[in-house]
């Protein structure tokens, strides 16, 4: 290694996953595989400033203000991944990130973070060290934004993404995110939008990695685990089919699981609030009425995604979202975002 003081920057998008992954074991390796949407405008955007053979400190700044907890998470990690780049403690860093997206929004600011600053990471260590092909390079970046945060790892590619391993998934691993390919999904997949109501933006009351720490006692854990690994089965079918409705029901099962979990573990813990359940009500009302397909997903928290394919019913849909669903968030709060690839 050859290594000097450099600046990189580098942008990665947040994700929304279909199948979720809640558990996991020692060295982040998921207790069952993912799959998720890459969101097209959600990110963070990070510059790092690496200063060669100076004394290890990391200062980090969140939209120009500094932030002490935050470089503390970025030095542990550091340290962690020091047997991947054996440079990396050898100097000092200041990091400056911003998202394009509100803070605290529930939008995965863990997965575009760590996905940026892996792609970062990369950058540097391929200065120094010689560039890999892209397809390493960004296999790399995967696995170690994995160890940032699990599902960062699946940020690094667009469209719809795998982490985890899986008997339907060729190639798919623990280790690192893969492509899921777009030849496998019919068209009416690869045009959709993920708007997020911003139901609650205070900080969450159980973070996610003690929730998935609570998965190691709770009871309901390994068939929970078994059932996403078999939702890969019908999902895989559903992609390729384009079969909508199977769509839906898998899709909202999967993140009412995910809070069931929440709700099975010891101690308790429950991330929704009044409004999220208004709204899954208000949807499911409204698919009874209309049959038309909007219908919701949920991340560790309150806020609830929004998905609906642009097949010629957006119009009425997000009619419907503006007069009554807009006021069950805090001021009027949406952030919307598209997937399409
Ligand atoms: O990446 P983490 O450790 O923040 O876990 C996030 C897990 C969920 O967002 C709830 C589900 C998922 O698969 O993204």
């Amino acid at each position: 290694y050859n290594i000097s003081s450099e600046t990189v920057s580098e942008s990665c998008p947040s994700n929304i996953a279909l199948i979720k992954y809640w558990g996991k074991y020692k060295d982040q390796i998921p207790a069952n595989p993912s799959i998720s949407y890459t969101l097209n405008h959600c990110k963070t955007n990070t510059t790092i400033e690496f200063l060669a053979n100076e004394v290890f400190s990391v200062q980090t700044f969140l939209s120009g203000n500094e932030e002490v907890k935050f470089a503390e998470k970025i030095e542990k990690y550091f340290k962690n991944i020091e047997q991947y780049l054996p440079w990396i403690l050898k100097g000092k860093y200041i990091i400056k990130t911003e998202n394009t997206f509100p803070h605290s929004s529930g939008i995965a600011s863990s997965a575009s973070g760590f996905g940026a600053i892996a792609k970062c990471m990369m950058k540097l260590d391929e200065t120094f060290s010689g560039k890999d092909s892209d397809e390493v390079s960004l296999q790399k970046a995967s696995f170690l934004a994995r160890l940032g945060s699990g599902s960062a790892c699946r940020s690094l590619y667009s469209g719809l993404v795998v982490w985890g391993e899986s008997d339907e998934v060729e190639g798919s691993s623990d280790l690192f995110a893969v492509k899921y390919s777009d030849d496998e999904i019919h068209s009416v997949f690869k045009d959709f939008n993920d708007w997020v109501l911003l139901i609650h933006e205070g900080v969450k009351s159980v973070s996610s990695t003690v929730g998935h720490g609570l998965m190691n006692t709770n009871p309901y854990a390994e068939r929970r685990f078994q059932e996403a690994r078999e939702n890969f089965v019908p999902m895989k079918e559903i992609l390729k089919s384009g079969d909508m409705k199977a769509f839906i029901k898998l899709v909202e099962h999967e993140a009412l699981t995910l809070h069931a979990m929440m709700m099975m573990s010891d101690p308790a813990f429950i991330l929704m609030k009044k409004g999220t359940l208004e709204v899954i009500n208000k949807i499911w009302d409204f698919r009874r009425e209309t049959e038309l397909p909007l219908f919701f997903t949920l991340d560790a928290g309150a806020n609830v995604h929004l998905l609906f394919p642009n097949d010629g019913s957006e119009e009425k849909i997000k009619t419907f979202i503006e007069n009554e669903l807009l006021q069950h968030t805090q001021k009027n709060g949406v952030v919307k975002d598209v997937m399409s690839f």
